[in-house]
């Protein structure tokens, strides 16, 4: 998702610019450029290509190198193709305005006609371009006052930085719907889409919030609210390392990320539970006995990787909590006008917290009165302002665009929800609980035994690299675990593959089975592992090479399969926080093996901040 940076103070902007750009590309991007005011402010140069960051670098080398102020952008496609011209900064008819922008113009087809009926010129296919004219078309001399007049006409998201030829030493920037940072300086400051980007610069931070304008010199950040009221904002200062999000001697961020989940997890469980007890601590959230006895429905809804984890949630808390969980994919629930009331409970799960889809099944489910509780990695993300509660999960940042410890960790917060609703509901099992939350606390040590003993996985990977198609099969919780293996696979591998409730084989995929093909098998729960392998000698009979995820001291499997990958013994309803790591690395080094771009797959964002 597109990526904004802007810089006003006392040093070179371009190269600000260009590593707080550095810095986004985890939001995944397809195109980058930056607009900077030249040292005389005489004009506004504009530097913007097709590409990687790396490109844009090498043709900037001696771009405007006594610049102090600018903007910059990395794109990534929604209206018009990834090129040049689409690629921001936009500018207006007479080279007066740039402006940066991540979002959707929703109405911009009928603010274009309308100026271009004013004689304005276009040049892109862009929805964005209409922002740099609108504000030429209503500007009279003060640039925040064309910025306000120019917002109230647009419909859609937006996070847009303005810089104006006419008001050297100032930026304007507007949020609505998408994020925007404001990173303080000491004679200078800085406008992000994300932290991230500011890191290298200062830890002191305004987060925008919607309808907010900022009005930005190098010395003063005055910030307005939608009625054009000045704000008082409080400052949050990041308590994050840059390193943190940054690689770490590691080749790339997704294998970064898949180590840093021993750690991620001990955080989530962090102060919430007490396993003498069989308790579960969630003093954040304000989800009570009484609202929760109440509650006779549950959704969860989700995008990727996060539906997966909601998948996994629903297994957890109808066993715990017995309550009828739906998990739906935020894009389909938003628009299928859905069954709630004020017995409803909506958990919604984002990393990002930003995800437009799921921001809106949300804000659909609030609209029907359900309760929401937003499981999210991001705090003050828009979901969690937007969420009735909000459980954070703390992973810290995620910048492969193949989520791993993320989903890691939100698989912890449903366990979390789970055993904390049956306790407030009265239908825990106090020493099925105590036995889960010691199971929780081991899983961080246990992945770090998977992950010494990833070599099975890395020489399976190099011998199947090379295939078109794989399938990923298991019974109840496996098979919500194997759809996260196949999503992992076709995301950073581009290899096809599939995963499939075993038992359904038979009704159609199984003609897909044929000799070599690989079949990853996941066999961790212990009541149905017979069924299991029946259904793994179906596809063995076909000459399918089977790789089997199974508990450590299962031996049953080895005369059937090719190989076996052991994972440590656990409580089977936790055993999909330890069956998903196997996969994550088979993932990765396949993905490596076949030279791809792991951490940013063609085509896939991060963050997903339009429709
Ligand atoms: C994008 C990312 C996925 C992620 C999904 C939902 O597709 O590439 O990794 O699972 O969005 O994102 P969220 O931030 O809402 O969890």
């Amino acid at each position: 998702m597109c990526g904004i940076v802007g810089y006003l103070g006392h040093q070179q902007a371009v190269p600000i610019l260009l590593e707080g750009l550095a810095r986004l590309e985890y939001r995944g991007y397809d195109s980058a450029g930056v607009a900077v005011l030249d040292g005389n402010d005489s004009m506004i140069q504009v530097k913007k290509q097709k590409g990687k960051l790396a490109g844009l670098k090498t043709s900037s080398n001696d771009f405007c190198l006594n610049a102090v102020c600018g903007i910059g952008h990395t794109r990534w496609a929604t209206h018009g193709r990834p090129n040049d011209v689409n690629a921001h900064p936009h500018t207006d008819c007479t080279g007066k305005f740039a402006v940066v922008h991540n979002g959707i113009i929703e109405n911009y087809m009928a603010l274009r006609d309308w100026l271009i009926s004013r004689g304005h010129v276009f040049n892109s296919e862009t929805d964005t371009e209409v922002l740099p004219h609108l504000i030429e078309e209503l500007y009279a001399g003060d640039l925040l006052e064309a910025v306000r007049r120019a917002i109230t006409k647009l419909q859609g998201s937006y996070a847009m930085v303005v810089l104006c030829l006419d008001e050297p030493g100032r930026l304007v920037a507007a949020r609505h719907d998408s994020p925007l940072v404001v990173g303080l300086g000491d004679g200078e400051n800085f406008l992000a889409s994300d932290i991230p980007a500011l890191l290298k610069h200062t830890r002191r931070t305004y987060i925008l919030e919607d309808g907010e304008v900022v009005d930005l010199t190098s010395t003063e950040v005055k910030v307005f609210n939608g009625s054009g009221d000045a704000v008082e904002k409080k400052v949050f200062e990041v308590n994050w390392e840059a390193e943190q999000a940054e690689k770490n001697g590691y080749e790339h961020f997704m294998l970064k990320e898949i180590h840093e989940q021993p750690r991620a997890l001990r955080d989530t469980l962090a102060g919430r539970i007490n396993p003498e007890v069989g308790k579960v601590i969630l003093n954040e959230i304000t989800l009570d006995e009484e609202k929760l006895k109440n509650i006779n429905k549950i959704y969860i809804t989700a995008c990727g990787t996060a539906y997966h984890a909601g998948l996994v949630g629903k297994h957890v808390m109808e066993k715990m909590a017995r309550v009828p969980v739906e998990v739906d994919i935020a894009s389909e629930l938003r628009y299928r006008n859905p069954i709630m009331d004020k017995n409803t409970l909506v958990v919604v799960i984002s990393q990002s917290g930003e995800t437009a889809d799921t921001l809106a099944a949300m804000r659909e489910a609030k609209r029907n009165g359900a309760w929401t509780l937003a499981v999210t990695n991001v705090v003050d993300s828009s979901i969690a302002r937007d969420a009735d509660d909000v459980l954070y999960t703390w992973a810290g940042p995620e910048i492969a665009v193949a989520s791993t410890k993320a989903y890691t960790t939100q698989l912890m917060a449903m366990y979390l929800l789970g055993l904390y609703m049956a306790e407030k509901r009265g239908t825990q099992n106090v020493e099925e609980a105590k036995e889960l939350l010691i199971g929780l606390r081991e899983l961080p040590d246990k992945i770090e035994t998977i992950l010494k003993n990833g070599n099975i996985i890395k020489d399976f990977a190099a011998q199947y690299c090379s295939c078109q198609s794989s399938f990923f099969i298991g019974r109840g919780l496996d098979h919500a675990v194997a759809l996260e293996g196949a999503l992992k696979l076709k995301e950073i591998s581009y290899i096809h593959a599939e995963a499939y409730a075993a038992g359904e084989l038979k009704h159609g995929t199984l003609a897909l089975i044929v000799e070599g093909v690989p079949v990853i098998a996941l066999a961790t729960q212990q009541d149905i592992i017979e069924k299991m392998i029946s259904n793994i000698k179906e596809v063995k009979a076909r000459d399918a090479t089977v790789l089997a995820l199974a508990p450590e001291g299962y031996t049953g499997l080895e005369q059937v399969v090719d190989q076996v990958a052991y994972l440590p013994q656990t409580h089977s309803l936790l055993a999909p926080v330890l069956a998903v790591v196997p996969q994550q690395l088979l993932a990765y080094y396949m993905a490596v093996e076949r030279g791809c771009e792991v951490d940013q797959p063609r085509n896939l964002a991060k963050s997903v901040t339009v429709e």
